[in-house]
């Protein structure tokens, strides 16, 4: 099995550790690091709504807490057809990918698109920004 393809699996089996009572809406995220360590998120809603976290920043913040902030991939599968990060999880993972990390959008393991973030996030802000 491809590499990418190990990862969507893993993704998509961790879906049903999904804590979405309120919404129904399961996402499961999987990062893999460039030193090849694999860690999952997925969200987790609050009955006050607004404390829900989202799979991707459920993930990364677990990577980042161990150390790991250089991402080769982000995989992500939710429970529609193509779940794409919504506009905060993207500004979150532009400050941690470069151009070659891979963000895998996944249905299924036949069934995937990859981005990078400025694909994802034209014209986004980053820490450049704060040089000027
Ligand atoms: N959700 C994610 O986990 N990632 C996304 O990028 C899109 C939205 C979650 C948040 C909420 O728990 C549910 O999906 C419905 O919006």
């Amino acid at each position: 099995m491809k590499e990418i393809e190990n990862l969507i699996d893993i993704a998509i089996a961790n879906k049903k550790n999904s804590y979405s009572p309120y919404s129904n809406f399961r996402v499961s995220c999987v990062v893999k690091t460039k030193t090849g360590a694999i860690y999952k998120g997925v969200n987790i809603e609050n009955a006050a709504y607004s404390p829900c976290l989202c799979a991707e920043r459920s993930a990364m913040s677990t990577a980042i807490s161990e150390g790991e902030k250089d991402f080769a991939y982000i995989v992500i599968t939710g429970d529609s057809q193509d779940t794409f990060p919504c506009g905060v999880c993207r500004q979150f993972i532009k400050e941690f990918a470069d151009n070659e990390t891979k963000i895998v959008i996944a249905n299924s393991v036949e069934d995937y698109k990859i981005f990078t973030i400025d694909e994802l996030l034209p014209h986004g802000f980053s820490s450049k920004d704060l040089k000027n």
